[in-house]
């Protein structure tokens, strides 16, 4: 697949990071900017993506296998982009994606072990390498993130201390599985201080933006 317009942005990071927030303002701002956005999400984004969204995120979707689950989510992925995203692209739109594939990347990975050469063949695969234009990775502390979220446990309850804290061993794997990101893909990937102000957030990530906007 291949294009030669538009821009593609993905917004990643852990729970309560503020993904959804951001993008909401950058979209916000770019328009004001005189850009044609389309804000959307993974998994979903198309009515075919969203029901696959269903089986993967709902408690009761599925009790999915870790490559069943993989190739749940590039199924929706694939119809994502060809349907969506690259149409978009084509006319000339700036296309703001809440997650994308490094968030694959990282859960499926990082996360539960599954090795990163299979994900990479499902990139190129199911998307023929398709990658954002940039990456905005949102980073926060753990707990921090949790607490935003709401997901904090009761500290007082013993039980609810040690899941809390499996809990928190997972998310600290995706923090590390970011940070890896953010390594592997350095000039797409810009991470993102987001232990700060909304405003301050979406301040740095607009500027960033609009000067690799200037430079397409
Ligand atoms: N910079 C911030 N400072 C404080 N609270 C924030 C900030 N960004 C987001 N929030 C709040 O934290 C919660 C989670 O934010 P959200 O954007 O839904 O995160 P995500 O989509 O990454 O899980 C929301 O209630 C949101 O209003
Ligand atoms: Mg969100």
């Amino acid at each position: 697949m291949s294009r030669n317009k538009g821009m593609f942005i993905s917004i990643e990071g852990g729970e309560g990071t503020g993904k959804t927030t951001q993008i909401g303002m950058l979209a916000e701002s770019l328009r004001k900017q005189g850009h044609d956005v389309v804000t959307t999400r993974e998994p979903g984004g198309t009515p075919e993506a969203e029901k696959i969204r269903e089986l993967l995120v709902h408690r009761n979707g599925g009790d999915w296998t870790p490559m069943a689950e993989i190739l749940l989510f590039f199924a929706a992925r694939q119809m994502h982009v060809t349907q969506l995203i690259m149409p978009a692209l084509t006319a000339g739109k700036i296309v703001i994606s809440d997650r994308f594939t490094d968030s694959t990347r990282v859960y499926q990975s990082y996360g539960h072990g599954v090795e990163p050469d299979i994900i990479e063949s499902f990139v190129h695969l199911a998307l023929g390498g398709f990658e954002p234009d940039m990456t905005f990775i949102l980073d926060i502390a753990v707990d921090k993130g949790l607490a935003r979220a709401g997901r904090r446990q009761n500290e007082t309850d013993i039980k609810e201390d040690r899941f809390e804290k499996i809990g928190m061993a997972f998310h600290e794997k995706l923090r590390q599985g970011f940070f890896a990101i953010a390594e592997r893909f350095p000039e797409r990937c810009v991470m993102i201080d987001a232990d700060r102000t909304i405003n301050e957030i979406a301040n740095e990530m607009q500027m960033i933006a609009l000067r690799r906007l200037q430079n397409v």
